[in-house]
């Protein structure tokens, strides 16, 4: 196939997702184990069998197509874990098998996320010969002394280097930086983040530090030697990026995440706006649509226990559940107001079988929590920092 004909190595264009089919691959391992992230990720210093793994997620790719047979797949996405320390050939090589398996859209998204410690010109050339058109880069920071408190593997010059590769091979790419770490004051985050703007194209990932169970950072800050900034900080540093990136032309289309009109992450939106999706690989969510009912799936957590069991039964799921409508409507509620552009009630109302409760939206309304604008109910910016409780309010 010449490189136009080829959807996956053709250029992307820009349209609304309708009715998206999104597939989720995931890659779990990574050089280090970062001391705050509770992914389902792991470091092997013995090497992995990755011609193995690669057979198992032909293989599960080609158990799910037998479940969803005849979609269309609008979105990709190879999350983690670290997936830029696969090979592109293999990365390749599972393109090849979603597309053996489902039609793939012309204009199709296919996200890579990439750390800065395994980004070079070379390999990040051989993803976009096997088809990936969009790179999300964990930068986290831009300051060494921060890099290092978050056990980061690169400096911010590294970062800002892996960067200008994404730049010069991706037209569309995107970086995290985590904030609201220890002793960041609003000044020093307004500085980095203005420089993070500068070097941002059409989107940004920004997530507050979140102290995780079970993580090295949880157990510091239950010993009292990790600080992270009061309350009334974090919220001053959230109020702060907010207006900033409003103001430099990249809004937040979701909590945490900013791009310029048109330029969001497609395949997160099929998560937000409750459409289909596919989850392949140890630890992947997926909810699946079989004959016309919604399903949520998850596969075996640990990567050599999910290879066992694809190579024993042909997939590796663990979790294969029927949701009842009134599931379904939590979740859609729960996933679409994290979204700027809210929900449409009606959906809400066709998937439990009865409307939201007018009362609950004239009071929190009233407490100007959240707003009905052209028929969209939506979250306003006071109500975002209370969204879970919003949520649990209108789902109640
Ligand atoms: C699965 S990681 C993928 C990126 C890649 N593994 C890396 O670290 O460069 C996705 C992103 O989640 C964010 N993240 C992970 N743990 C977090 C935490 N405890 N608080 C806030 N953000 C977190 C980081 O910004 C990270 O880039
Ligand atoms: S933040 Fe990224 S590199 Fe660090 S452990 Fe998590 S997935 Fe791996």
């Amino acid at each position: 196939m010449s490189e136009n004909s080829n959807p996956l190595t053709a250029p992307p264009t820009q349209t609304d997702t309708g009715e998206a089919f999104g597939v989720y691959v995931h890659w779990p391992f990574c050089l280090s184990k970062c001391p705050y992230c509770d992914f389902n990720s792991h470091v092997r210093h013995g090497g992995i069998d990755e011609a193995r793994f690669l057979r198992a997620f032909e293989t599960e790719i080609a158990a799910t197509a037998a479940r969803v047979p005849g979609r269309t797949v609008s979105t990709i996405f190879f999350g983690g874990g670290t997936p830029s320390l696969m090979a592109p050939t293999t990365v390749a090589a599972i393109l090849d098998a979603i597309g053996k398996h489902w039609a793939i859209a012309s204009d199709v998204e296919v996200t890579l996320e990439a750390n800065p410690t395994s980004v070079e010109a070379t390999r990040f050339r051989g993803f976009r010969a096997a088809g990936v058109n969009r790179v999300s880069l964990g930068v986290q920071a831009l300051d060494d002394t921060a890099l290092k408190e978050l056990g980061r593997l690169h400096t911010a010059q590294e970062a800002l280097d892996a960067v200008a590769i994404a730049r010069a091979n991706f037209e569309r790419y995107s970086f995290d930086l985590i904030y609201a770490r220890p002793r960041q004051s609003p000044a020093a985050w307004r500085v980095e983040l203005l420089r993070a703007i500068d070097e941002a194209a059409e989107h940004l990932s920004l997530y507050q530090l979140t102290i995780e169970q079970d993580t090295p950072f949880f157990a510091l800050h239950a010993a009292g030697k990790l600080i992270v900034p009061d309350d009334d900080t974090a919220r001053a540093l959230y109020d702060m990026t907010q207006e900033i990136t409003a103001a430099r032309g990249l809004p937040a289309y979701e909590i945490s995440n900013h791009a310029r009109p048109g330029a969001a992450c497609r395949h997160n939106l099929v998560y937000w706006r409750y459409h289909e999706y596919a989850g392949i690989g140890p630890g992947a969510h997926g909810r699946l649509v079989v004959d016309g009912r919604r399903r949520a799936t998850a596969t075996e957590r640990r990567p050599e226990a999910w290879l066992s069991r694809v190579e024993a039964d042909g997939h590796g799921l663990v979790t294969d559940d029927p949701l009842l409508r009134s599931e379904q409507a939590d979740e859609f509620l729960l996933m679409g107001l994290r979204l700027a552009e809210g929900i449409d009630p009606r959906r809400y109302a066709a998937l439990a079988g009865h409307p939201l409760e007018e009362q609950r939206i004239a009071a929190l309304g009233g407490e100007g929590l959240i707003e009905t604008v052209d028929g969209r109910l939506r979250v306003t910016r006071a109500g975002f920092p209370l969204l879970d409780a919003v949520v649990a309010d209108l789902a109640a």
